[in-house]
């Protein structure tokens, strides 16, 4: 009972952020470079990360709570369980980073008109979320197909 709880948050967090960086990143990102100018398109990103990235955070803590859990319910937790709790610290970490720094810088340069050094941090942040990206597609296929060839 408390399995398939925690497994369908885990799942839907999964989906709600992977899914997320997805559209952010393949088709927000260029829709928005063909349609806005740089100081219209930055205060849409600022205003998109302020409605965004508090479900990451939320997403990252049920990710984390209900990971960890199911872990502690196999007597040994399999390989494949140990490479999604790595892939997944190492998400945490990257999207930890662009949030206390470039998602700052960006932050800052808008909130001052400063448009070229936002587009800097802007373009460190879609570097680094498009590596995230990566990392959750790989860690989806770790997790479900990964688990009939590494136990
Ligand atoms: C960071 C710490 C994490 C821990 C400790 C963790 C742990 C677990 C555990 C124990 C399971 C249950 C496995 C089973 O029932 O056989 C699971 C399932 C799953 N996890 Fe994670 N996980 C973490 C992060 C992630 C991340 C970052 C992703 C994807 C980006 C992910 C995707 C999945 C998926 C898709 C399943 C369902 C697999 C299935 O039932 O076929 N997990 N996780």
């Amino acid at each position: 009972m408390f399995m398939s709880i925690a497994l369908s948050l885990h799942v839907l967090a999964i989906v709600v952020w992977v899914g997320g960086m997805f559209f952010a990143h393949q088709a927000l990102r260029p829709a928005a470079v063909d349609t806005l100018e740089p100081p219209l398109r930055l205060q849409l990103w600022v205003a998109t990360f302020k409605r965004f990235f508090p479900w990451v955070w939320l997403c990252i803590v049920l990710v984390l709570a209900t990971g960890l859990w199911m872990m502690m319910q196999f007597p040994k937790a399999p390989i494949f369980v140990h490479a999604m709790l790595g892939l997944g610290i190492v998400m945490m970490l990257i999207f930890m980073h662009v949030f206390f720094a470039p998602y700052n810088r960006l932050k800052k340069a808008v909130a001052e008109q400063r448009w070229p050094d936002g587009g800097n941090a802007l373009g460190q942040i879609r570097t680094m979320v498009g590596i995230n990206t990566v990392i959750g597609i790989i860690t989806i296929i770790v997790a479900t197909a990964g688990k009939f060839f590494i136990t």
